[in-house]
C-alpha cells in the first residue's frame, strides 16, 4: 500500500499521525517506510517507486512544507511516525538539526558517495540533491560580458532591470549566508540594498514568475535556481528563446544548495532508513534527480539532460554547507536592513 498525502493544514497534519501502515499481507512485504518530505517533484515519486519494487517495502509519504514538517516532528517527539525527513534546503536542513530532528547516521557508503561539503560532519544529513543559484537574462538587452556575478545585480547599469523572489525565501536566505560569509556583513549588506535598488517591481512569486517576467520584458535578469530554468526548456522551450543563464562563477563562485536527507530521530525504523538512503545515492537513484527535476546529483552519477548543463569546470563555491543555517538569522536582517522586502 502507498498513500501519498499532501498536508496543508495543521489540524489535518494531527489527524494523520494516527494513520493505519500496514502493507498488502505478502511475506516480506509488510514493513513500512514513512517519508516525511518537503519536495513535491516527479524525481522523488520514481525514486519511492523504485525502492518499494526493489524491496518490497512499503513506502508512505506525507509532504509539507518545511516549517510545518518540523513543527509536526516536533510536537510528536517520541511518537513520530518518521523514519526519514526530507527538506528542500541546506538552511532548512540546519534548522531540523538545531531543532535535534536527525539521528546520526554511520555508513561507509554515503561517506564514500557524497562529498563532505554536501553533508553532515557526524552523518546527521545528506545532500540529496544539488541546486545552483544563477542568473538567467534576456539576451538581447543585456551583453554577456556585461554580466560577472551575483555582484551585477547590484550594478546601478542594472537599475529598474532586475528580478528577484522575496527575502523571506530560503533560497535567497542561503545564498545571502554564503555571500556574508565569504564577503563579510558590510559588503553583503552593500550587495542586497544594491539589488533591491535595482528591482524593476517589487518581489513577486517565486523563480518560475522571474524567469517568465524576463520572458516578458519586465525586467532584464533575475536571480533563480537552475532548475526552473532546466524544467521550462524541456517543458516550452521555445518560451526561453533569447533567454540565457550565467553562472555567477566570481568569488565565492557559484552558490550550490543541496535538498537533503536523513534519518529521523525517532525513527521507528531506522536501520530502514539508512538503507534508503544509501539506496538515494546509488547511480540509479541520482539520475532521477537529473532527468525528472533538472536537479544536479550530489555523487559523481552520470545523466542524460540536455538541458542540464555539466558544472564540471566551474568554479564552485566551497561553503560548507552548516555555515547557510548559521548565517541564516544574519541574512534575514541584513535583507531588511537593505529594504529587500
Ligand atoms: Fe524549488
Amino acid at each position: 500500500m502507498r498513500v501519498w498525502t499532501l498536508l496543508v493544514l495543521v489540524p489535518l497534519l494531527a489527524g494523520l499521525a494516527a494513520c493505519g501502515q500496514t502493507g498488502d499481507g505478502l511475506a516480506g512485504e509488510n514493513e513500512t517506510l514513512v517519508i516525511f518530505s518537503s519536495r513535491h517533484y516527479d524525481s522523488d515519486y520514481a525514486l519511492y517507486e523504485a525502492f518499494e519494487e526493489e524491496t518490497g517495502v512499503n513506502v508512505r509519504t506525507i509532504e509539507a512544507d518545511g516549517d510545518l514538517l518540523v513543527e509536526r516532528l516536533k510536537t510528536d517527539g517520541v511518537n513520530s511516525p518518521a523514519d526519514v525527513i526530507i527538506t528542500v534546503d541546506a538552511g532548512r536542513l540546519w534548522r531540523a538539526e538545531q531543532e535535534g530532528l536527525f539521528a546520526p547516521v554511520n555508513s561507509a557508503i554515503l561517506d564514500a558517495a557524497v562529498p563532505s561539503s554536501l553533508r553532515h560532519p557526524d552523518g546527521l544529513w545528506y545532500g540529496l540533491a544539488s541546486r545552483a543559484r544563477i542568473i538567467v537574462y534576456a539576451e538581447q538587452r543585456v551583453a554577456a560580458e556585461d554580466i560577472s556575478g551575483y555582484e551585477t545585480l547590484a550594478d546601478p547599469a542594472f537599475k529598474g532591470r532586475v528580478c528577484a523572489r522575496s527575502s523571506g525565501n530560503i533560497y535567497n536566505i542561503s545564498l545571502l549566508g554564503a555571500l556574508i560569509d565569504r564577503w563579510g556583513e558590510d559588503k553583503a549588506l552593500q550587495w542586497a540594498a544594491g539589488v533591491a535598488g535595482n528591482f524593476a517591481r517589487a518581489p513577486l512569486g517565486g523563480d518560475t514568475d522571474q524567469i517568465r517576467a524576463v520572458i516578458a520584458g519586465e525586467c532584464d535578469m533575475a536571480l533563480v535556481n537552475h532548475y526552473y530554468v532546466s524544467r521550462l526548456m524541456k517543458e516550452e522551450p521555445e518560451a526561453l528563446e533569447g533567454i540565457a543563464m550565467f553562472w555567477p562563477e566570481s568569488a565565492p563562485g557559484v552558490h550550490l544548495n543541496v535538498s537533503g536527507i536523513g534519518v529521523a530521530k525517532n525513527a521507528p525504523n531506522p536501520e530502514l532508513a539508512k538503507r534508503f538512503i544509501e539506496f538515494a545515492m546509488q547511480e540509479k537513484a541520482q539520475r532521477f534527480f537529473a532527468e525528472l527535476t533538472g536537479e544536479y546529483p550530489v555523487t559523481d552519477a552520470a545523466y542524460d539532460n540536455p538541458a542540464l548543463p555539466s558544472l564540471a569546470n566551474r568554479a564552485i563555491d566551497p561553503i560548507a554547507l552548516g555555515k547557510l543555517g548559521e548565517n541564516q538569522a544574519r541574512a534575514q536582517q541584513i535583507f531588511d536592513k537593505a529594504g529587500w522586502p
